[in-house]
């Protein structure tokens, strides 16, 4: 497996591992204030990434590993910055204030992604035997 799929598996499965105590936590108190942040966690920062990891292990011998790494480091830039942010909002009664933080963490949630298209195309298009 390349380094940079067990990078993406590592950072999932410590949001995977946060996300869960994160609901198990919600269901004890009752509370689901910050349900969406739970469920952002686990979607972006738990199944995005092992889809991420899954298909540049799947691409091993083609991938480009500096696009790889890209699309790593602001992925998990936007969930680090989206997540608290959004727990953060959830929390103080959606204070207009913390919005344009979370729209930072969207975009680079979309950024990600793009990076992420531009080598799901390369690798639909590239020649082959
Ligand atoms: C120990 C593991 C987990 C616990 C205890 C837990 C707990 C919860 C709780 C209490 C809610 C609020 C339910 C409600 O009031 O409607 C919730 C919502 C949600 N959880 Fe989790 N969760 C866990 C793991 C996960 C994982 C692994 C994922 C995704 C991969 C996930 C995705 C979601 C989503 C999408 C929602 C929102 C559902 C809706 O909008 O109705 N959760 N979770």
């Amino acid at each position: 497996m390349p380094r940079v799929s067990a990078a993406f598996y590592a950072v999932g499965v410590l949001c995977v591992l946060t996300g869960m105590f994160w609901g198990m936590h919600m269901a004890e108190s009752q509370n689901m204030a910050t349900m969406p942040a739970h469920a952002h966690l686990n979607l972006l920062g738990w199944v995005t990434m092992a889809l991420y990891g899954t298909f540049y292990a799947l691409e091993k011998d083609t991938l480009v590993p500096k696009l790889a790494w890209a699309n790593f480091v602001v992925s998990t830039a936007s969930v680090v910055i989206m997540i608290p942010t959004l727990a953060v909002f959830l929390s103080n009664g959606e204070d207009p204030k913390y919005i344009p933080i979370l729209v930072a963490g969207e975009v680079l949630a979309v950024i990600g992604m793009a990076i992420f298209g531009i080598s799901v195309f390369r690798e639909l298009f590239r020649r082959r035997g």
